[in-house]
């Protein structure tokens, strides 16, 4: 049972304050933990609870066994209260895409003007495929996150509290987590028991629905909704494992800040998930600090989908009080802006451990800006609108990358000398990933094929001092003849 119901056995075995056992009564920590139980409860049936299940439990269980197909609650299946009534057999909120919708005329318009979309389930035409149901038919959307560091724990607090709110979506999220020991325990068990990631992200609670599982492909398995992100030069080798496992008619949306370079360019993450899983991929990139998300401070985040459908339903998934979302459907250039900020916060860096002051600084940011939209005009396949550059994805993340990032604050310490990237990185991050001298490296080649050098200072020289031995004293220098002054 562990396997099909693993936030049930957790829950129900748990002992302690919060969740589990108190003298034969269960006690949840809010009520949507209760509704998302009973509802696993009537799935499970009475059979497969565990005999100190509460009376209420076993109601629900017995409950849920008597009522048909038709009311919603099929044996094996995941249907809910509100779906499925009718001769038709169960009517459940998802259906996989046909395929991606029409975008918007204009390049950045936001979504949500258009209108378009139902109430957030995605519409199937004719053959859809996949094993949701039959067509017409709605299912509540299965989600898994692939990933589990700062951020893919940040956004699993999230999305785990959001749909214990919604019909739309399965109550347990799967999360999938790079295995490692930490403090003699294996972090899979310690999230599952604990719940917390006390590596990625100490000091926060994650609800009790989301589930860590050490096995990729079992953690996707039979997921409508992948969400990505982990750091983007593992992406290829997970894509990879994925291959032939992800559920026809599955959507997903990369929250992975990076592009690789390859011998046919430039490619972008949501580019390597979409041609190697076939799936509809969107993004979604912001002025997003992990940490500062999960202690639900106020801020905002851009969604690049050219599906207003899934543009609403990722909305509905994500979006919180603190965390406001915008959809556009410019998503090259949102994905392009969350990849190249990280190479301008790296400069940023420089200039703070060089002890220049907020004029110098505020000038590296603007000419970064300013690489950035060349860099996009030039190898976005679309067109590129300069207001996507407004949106959090743009000059919000930029700021927020360049005071108060990881990037930053090691690029800083580099400056001050006597470490490479590898050791500071190692030493100042605690297993996490740098994003910035790894991009600054691909952008190089791209444009060093393209003969493109000169055009791009910021981006070249954050490489050459990070990878070739160029002296972090000569970064300022290298601005002075910037094309954006002749
Ligand atoms: N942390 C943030 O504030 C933040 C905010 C927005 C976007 N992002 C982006 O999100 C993505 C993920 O970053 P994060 O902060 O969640 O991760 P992280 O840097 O905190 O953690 C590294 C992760 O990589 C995993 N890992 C280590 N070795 C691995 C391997 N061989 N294969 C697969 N995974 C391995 C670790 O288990 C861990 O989950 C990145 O692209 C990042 O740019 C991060």
């Amino acid at each position: 049972m562990a396997d099909s119901f693993p936030f049930l056995e957790t829950s129900v075995m748990k002992t302690g304050p919060g969740c589990g056992l108190s003298a034969g009564v269960f006690s949840f920590r809010s009520t949507g933990e209760r509704r998302a139980c009973r509802l696993l409860a009537r799935k499970a049936g009475p059979a497969l609870l565990p005999q100190a299940a509460a009376p209420s439990l076993r109601k629900a269980a017995r409950r849920g066994r008597r009522r048909s197909p038709s009311r919603g609650w099929s044996a094996g299946g995941a249907g809910r209260g509100r779906s499925g009534r009718g001769a038709k057999g169960p009517r459940l909120p998802f259906s996989p895409p046909p395929g991606r919708a029409e975008g918007r005329a204009a390049a950045g318009a936001p979504l949500e003007e258009a209108g378009e979309a139902d109430a957030g389930g995605i519409r199937r035409g004719g053959g859809g495929g996949g094993s949701s149901g039959s067509a017409g038919s709605t299912m509540p959307a299965k989600v898994c996150i692939v990933g589990s560091g700062n951020w893919g724990s940040a956004i699993a607090k999230i999305i785990g509290q959001n749909i214990q709110k919604s019909m739309k979506f399965d109550p347990i999220i799967k999360m999938w987590i790079f295995e490692e020991t930490v403090n003699g325990r294996k972090l899979s068990d310690l999230i599952n028991q604990d719940h917390e990631n006390v590596k990625y992200l100490p000091g926060h609670k994650l609800p009790h629905n989301v589930v860590a599982i050490p096995n990729v492909r079992d953690a996707a398995n039979g997921a409508d909704i992948l969400i990505f992100v982990i750091p983007h030069q593992f992406i290829p080798k997970i894509c990879d494992d994925l291959k032939g496992h992800v559920k026809t008619g599955a959507i997903g949306i990369s929250l992975i800040k990076g592009i690789e370079e390859t011998p046919d360019g430039l490619k972008l993450i949501s580019d390597i998930i979409r041609e190697k899983l076939k799936i509809e991929v969107s993004v979604l990139m912001g002025a997003n600090i992990a940490n500062e998300v999960a202690d639900e401070m106020f801020c905002e985040t851009t969604i690049g989908c050219k599906n207003p459908d899934s543009g609403k339903l990722y909305k509905e998934l994500m979006q919180t009080q603190n965390f406001r979302i915008t959809v556009v459907d410019d998503c090259d250039t949102v994905e392009l802006c969350g990849a190249l900020k990280n190479i301008v916060a790296v400069g940023a860096g420089f200039c703070d451990g060089l002890g220049f002051g907020d004029n110098t600084k505020a000038a590296v940011i603007r000419l970064g800006l300013m690489e950035m939209i060349s860099f996009a005009k030039l190898f976005c396949k679309g067109p590129v609108a300069i207001e996507t550059f407004l949106e959090s994805c743009g000059v919000a993340d930029l700021i927020t990358t360049c005071y108060g990032g990881r990037n930053r604050k090691v690029a800083e310490a580099f400056a001050c000398g006597g470490k490479t990237i590898e050791e500071l990185e190692k030493e100042m991050l605690n297993g996490q990933k740098l994003q910035g001298p790894q991009t600054s490296a691909e952008v190089y080649k791209i444009l060093k094929q393209k003969k493109m050098v000169d055009r791009f200072p910021l981006f070249v020289n954050v490489y050459l001092i990070c990878y070739q031995g160029k002296s972090v004293k000569e970064f300022i220098t290298c601005l002075q003849n910037h094309p954006h002054h002749m």
